[in-house]
């Protein structure tokens, strides 16, 4: 039975982030089926600027261990010293989920369609990825923190100084329901003229 409009509008507003998440992750198939709507993105001039890395098992190890020698570098550049507790928090950072979606802008040289246009687009992707997911029975949160873009951070996704880590999507299965949302009251964010 096809679902109603208002059935789909309730389900786009049931989106909630989940930081608490568990296996099982994705399939390969899944995953798949969910970067492929990430890419129908606006995308000014098909640029195409987003990159996808999927990190999961093991490799979320080496990924806690880039970002803790990011913090490591960043600390040191900034005048201060990590303790022992910093470290191994930040280590542990991608075991939070079974699997981390990292979502690349990689700039695109193009006359018309500037950087911002092409960080939106990945915005775009990265919101089709969450409800794509969604729709398969996964929950999902998007973080960025303060290491993203550390040049440690950059390298080992391959970003160049001109690109942008845009997105950690934190993804696996939740253990409890996702939270309800009271609806927003838009009247102070939105102006109709006619
Ligand atoms: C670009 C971006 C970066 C974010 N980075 C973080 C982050 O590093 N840590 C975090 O707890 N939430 C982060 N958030 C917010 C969460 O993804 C989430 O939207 C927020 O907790 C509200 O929950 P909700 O999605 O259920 O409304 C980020 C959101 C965006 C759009």
């Amino acid at each position: 039975m096809p679902i109603t409009s208002e059935e789909m509008i309730g389900w786009i507003n049931s989106r909630r982030s989940m930081g608490n998440l568990d296996a099982p992750a994705p399939t390969y198939a899944q995953v798949k089926t969910a970067i492929e709507c990430a890419t129908t993105a606006p995308d000014h001039k098909k640029l195409q600027p987003w990159r996808f890395i999927v990190t999961q098992g093991d490799a979320r190890h080496e990924l806690g261990r880039v970002l803790a020698r990011a913090a490591q570098e960043k600390a040191i550049q900034e005048g201060e010293v990590l303790s022992e507790k910093d470290i191994e928090k930040t280590v542990n950072m991608p075991l939070r989920a079974p699997m981390i979606i990292t979502v690349v802008t990689k700039m695109q040289a193009h006359q018309k369609v500037p950087p911002f246009e092409q960080i939106l687009s990945t915005g775009a992707a990265v919101q089709n990825l969450i409800l794509a997911l969604k729709a398969q029975g996964y929950s999902t949160v998007w973080r960025t923190g303060l290491l993203c873009n550390e040049p440690a951070v950059k390298a080992y996704f391959d970003v160049g100084s001109n690109d942008y880590v845009t997105a950690f999507v934190y993804t696996g299965t939740s253990p409890a329901d996702e939270a309800t949302r009271k609806a927003t009251d838009i009247e102070p964010l939105v102006r109709f003229e006619s």
